[in-house]
């Protein structure tokens, strides 16, 4: 457990509030190294079948956004030669939208057939889901966003994952405008029943 979890707010409370705040909205500053490090503590109580420990976050900040751009660009021209070039400035300039990008991802052990990829990428997308609420939770704001490049082999050996693993999404990271939405959410009844098998 960190040990500076006692100054922080409740987060159950947060549960029931949070909400994206899309890239166009983040500014700076981005969450700091201790905001950061809480965010990836949150996470890594996610289950773990097997403890097989998959969740992987690669922080990108300040001009290491360009390399990034260059790398999503490059990947769109492989995937699609013909890209306009304009289209591939667009996807260059994308990580400059907020000041803190983070590759999101799971770290697959394929030797445990007991514990098949599927539940390792839902460990770490659960993770994620801690990591966004941590963040929330902190006054910061957050979107999770995909895009074709996360299955690109050459965009995860860059990132540093190997091509076994899984590159789980793009979380845009950094602090909200005052313009930021709170979408409301429905209540729980349309989403849970109780199973009355015979009756
Ligand atoms: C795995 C995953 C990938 C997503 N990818 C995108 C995306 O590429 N573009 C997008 O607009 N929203 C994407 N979303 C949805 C947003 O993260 C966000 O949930 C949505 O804007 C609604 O906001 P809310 O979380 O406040 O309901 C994705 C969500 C998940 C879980």
């Amino acid at each position: 457990m960190p040990d500076n979890i006692a100054p922080l707010p409740a987060v159950p409370a947060d549960l029931l509030a949070r909400s994206s705040v899309p890239a166009r909205l983040l500014r700076a500053p981005a969450p700091d190294r201790s905001a950061l490090d809480l965010a990836v503590s949150a996470a890594l109580r996610a289950p773990d079948h097997g403890g097989l420990r998959p969740w992987r976050f690669v922080f990108i900040q300040g001009e290491d956004r360009g390399a990034l751009g260059d790398l999503l660009a490059a990947s769109m021209r492989a995937r699609a030669p013909d890209t306009p070039a304009e289209r591939l400035e667009v996807e260059r300039a994308k990580p400059l939208r907020a000041p803190l990008v983070v590759a999101a991802g799971a770290a697959i052990n394929h030797e445990r057939p007991g514990v098949p990829p599927w539940e390792q990428e839902a460990s770490a997308a659960a993770g994620i889901m801690n990591f966004l609420n941590m963040l929330d939770a902190q006054g910061f704001g957050a979107c999770w966003l995909s895009s074709p490049s996360l299955k690109d082999p050459a965009v995860k050996a860059a990132l540093g994952f190997a091509e076994g693993d899984s590159l789980l999404g793009w979380i845009y990271a950094g602090t909200p405008g005052e313009d930021r939405p709170r979408p409301s959410r429905p209540g729980p009844d349309a989403f849970r029943r109780d199973w009355a098998p015979g009756r």
